[in-house]
């Protein structure tokens, strides 16, 4: 409950002293590099966006004259009922999101074992064969769900009627292992339909396959990068697909940053880095470390640096 007490402070304080600087209040800095600076330095952070929201969003300066004339009453809130009210919706609001979740599990397990009894296929050797019902295709304008409308809780043309398939970059279409997983997973849709009847509140709904594939409800047309292109998506790279694969993990990461590595090898060796960091979640623990030289020693004896040495 402690985060939630926490940023109803910060809106409460920015709300009721908030109208009585000229400035913003909190430009004072404080400690970087101690937890508890870092966390003040980032709830003023938080302060002057909303502070900021209030001007440029409801004119904070002029709509203040018209709190001013209005009349006001006392009265007293228990801030313990308030606080369970909050803390029984955010529990249910969760507790929603984590029954669809299994139901998916569930059913992605039926469909997978039925899959695998003798008498079934996909029955087509090319994934364009499917029929439209068991493929549309994020990235395949022709492919897209014909039916999509704009949706203001996902900012961008959906599709209800169908989920769509966004294969990763590296993925051959024609494998059999995209077209069976394709195929299978398409049973997934009248489930993604009940799931979302049942809360709808429910956002996207997903399953990422092992085959380097994610069906999506509702369908969508992927998202472009600056050039028109699609952006590439694997599903086995995303922290929510390692952590449910793998566990909790210590990493340590060791760069090589010595001389012979400068310029775009380096750029590479930090973008591997990065990659491998962006699959983490807070169940793990990472350390990088930089193994910047070999060296001589007094006597001339050259020292190379093993970095296998620093792990042991
Ligand atoms: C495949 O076999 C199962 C029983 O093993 C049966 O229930 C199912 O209807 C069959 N499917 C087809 C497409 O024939
Ligand atoms: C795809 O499914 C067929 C059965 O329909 C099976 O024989 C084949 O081994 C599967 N291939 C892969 C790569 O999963």
């Amino acid at each position: 409950m402690d985060k939630i007490q926490v940023f109803c402070t910060v809106i409460f304080f920015s709300s009721v002293f908030g109208v009585t600087f000229e400035k913003y209040p909190g430009e004072e800095k404080h400690d970087v590099g101690s937890l508890e600076g870092d966390v003040q330095n980032w709830a003023v952070l938080i302060e002057n966006y909303i502070l900021q929201l209030a001007y440029d969003g409801i004119n904070q300066h002029h709509t203040q004259g018209y709190l001013d004339q209005a009349s006001y009453m006392s009265d007293t809130k228990n801030g313990e009922d308030i606080v369970k009210v909050v803390k029984d919706n955010l529990a249910n609001y969760f507790e929603q999101k984590k029954k669809a979740a299994e139901r998916l599990v569930e059913k992605v397990q039926q469909l997978h074992d039925k899959f695998l009894s003798p008498n079934e296929s996909a029955g087509v050797d090319q994934l364009s064969q499917l029929p439209q019902e068991v493929y549309a295709d994020s990235d395949i304008p022709e492919r897209l769900p014909n039916e999509r409308n704009f949706n203001p809780y996902f900012k961008q043309q959906v599709s209800w009627d169908q989920s769509t398939v966004k294969i990763a970059d590296e993925v051959p279409r024609d494998d059999m292992s995209t077209i069976n997983t394709t195929y299978f997973t398409a049973g997934l849709d009248t489930l993604f339909k009940e799931n979302q009847k049942i809360d709808p509140t429910l956002r996207w709904q997903y399953f990422g396959s092992i085959a380097g594939i994610v069906r999506i409800y509702p369908g969508r047309e992927w998202s472009t990068n600056f050039a028109g292109f699609y952006n590439d998506y694997d599903p086995r790279v995303r922290p929510w697909y390692i952590a449910a694969t793998s566990g909790p993990k210590d990493v340590i990461i060791i760069l090589d940053c010595s001389y012979s590595m400068r310029g775009e090898k380096f750029s590479i060796a930090k973008g591997v880095a990065k990659t491998v960091i962006n699959t983490l979640t807070k169940m793990d623990y990472v350390n990088v470390i930089c193994a910047r030289a070999s060296y001589w020693d007094e006597v001339g004896k050259e020292h190379i640096w093993d970095a296998f040495d620093q792990v042991k």
